[in-house]
């Protein structure tokens, strides 16, 4: 049985999670704390951080109907994240392992989101294909061992959802964006206005939205006073630009090796439009779809425990002079 930590950004969670089953996955989300300035602000995601761990440990291992004692492993994410996020989580982990001279498993945060499909019910099998697409990534993961995973392609500059974010911010709608841009985009012609499907025309696996967000940036001053008129309509159309080329580098990966199935993870895959289009695209070429439920696809810790299940622990006291990885 294992107890997991995850702290790389603004959600204090913890999970307990037994041979690919969740006994409990608790998330506390700071997004209100940040929404004010318009994004994650690193020091007061530390600070919420050091006031929630301790409770958010205690609900997990309470909803879990467990203790300490019962533990085998503690997980933590140890990065890549915000610093003095991943500081807490892993000096926390540290502590409590110690404790009870526990063994402990670090994880990549990015092997998390890959993990999160090895969970029960219906836990995928490698090999796969995942898109993973977040605030802070966006690449696609060959999955081929339940212990590590290949970066196929991912962005050259900025991330799929901070570039949802930002337009979101442009358009004057609040933090997180992704939501919202979905959510307005219901009511927008996703036709109307014309954003770059960037990266399609170069070669390789790679992403870039930089241009995108500065697209959005230009359209909105151009439609200047009518930004309320039109406000659905960039959403629609910023939406349908990002989803194209997240899922024109998904097809070209399934065009240059053969995977039996496709998954995906981070915030963005909580986004219905790329889901419906990822789905047509593995229907058409009779290819797996393995989609976890939303709470799962954005942060969270059971996905570091599940990644844990399949990572060597060190003893203790190896980990003591382990520190966070940014
Ligand atoms: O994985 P996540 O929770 O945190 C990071 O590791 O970054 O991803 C958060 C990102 C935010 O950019 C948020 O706007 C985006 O995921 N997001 C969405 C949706 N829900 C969350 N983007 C598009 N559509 C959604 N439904
Ligand atoms: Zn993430």
């Amino acid at each position: 049985m294992i107890l997991a930590i995850e702290t790389s950004c603004d959600d204090t969670c913890a999970a307990v999670v037994h041979r690919g089953e969740i006994l409990s996955n608790v998330i506390s989300s700071q997004a209100a704390s940040h929404a004010a300035f318009g994004g994650v602000v690193p020091e007061i995601a530390s600070r919420h951080h050091l006031e929630l761990i301790n409770p958010i440990v205690e609900a997990a291992l309470a909803e879990a109907d467990t203790s300490l004692e019962d533990l085998d492993a503690i997980a933590v994410t140890r990065g890549p994240g915000l610093i003095g996020a991943l500081l807490v989580g892993v000096s926390s982990a540290k502590a409590l392992a110690a404790a009870r001279r526990l063994p402990m498993v670090e994880v990549d945060h990015l092997h998390g989101h890959v993990a999160a499909n090895f969970l029960e019910p219906d836990p995928l099998e490698p090999p796969f294909l995942c898109l993973i697409a977040s605030g802070g990534h966006t690449l696609l993961a060959g999955v081929r061992e339940k212990d590590h995973f290949d970066v196929l392609g991912q962005t050259l500059d900025d991330a799929a959802g901070e570039a949802l974010d930002k337009a979101a911010r442009v358009l004057g709608l609040p933090y997180p964006g992704g939501p919202e841009i979905q959510r307005i985009s219901a009511d927008g012609d996703p036709a109307a206005f014309r954003f770059p499907v960037a990266m399609t025309r170069e070669k390789g696996l790679d992403f870039s939205f930089s241009g995108l967000k500065t697209a959005m940036v230009y359209a909105a001053r151009d439609v200047g006073a009518d930004l309320d008129l039109r406000r659905a309509d960039l959403a629609a159309s910023f939406q349908a630009a990002v989803v194209g080329q997240l899922t024109a580098k998904l097809g070209r990966a399934l065009d240059a090796s053969t995977w039996p199935a496709v998954a995906l993870g981070g915030g963005v895959a909580a986004n219905t439009l790329l889901r419906e289009r990822v789905g047509e695209i593995c229907d058409e070429r009779g290819i797996t779809l393995k989609l976890v439920p939303p709470t799962l696809c954005t942060d969270n810790a059971a996905m570091i425990g599940a990644a844990a299940e399949h990572l060597v622990p060190a003893p203790h006291p190896e980990y003591l002079s382990w520190d966070a990885r940014v």
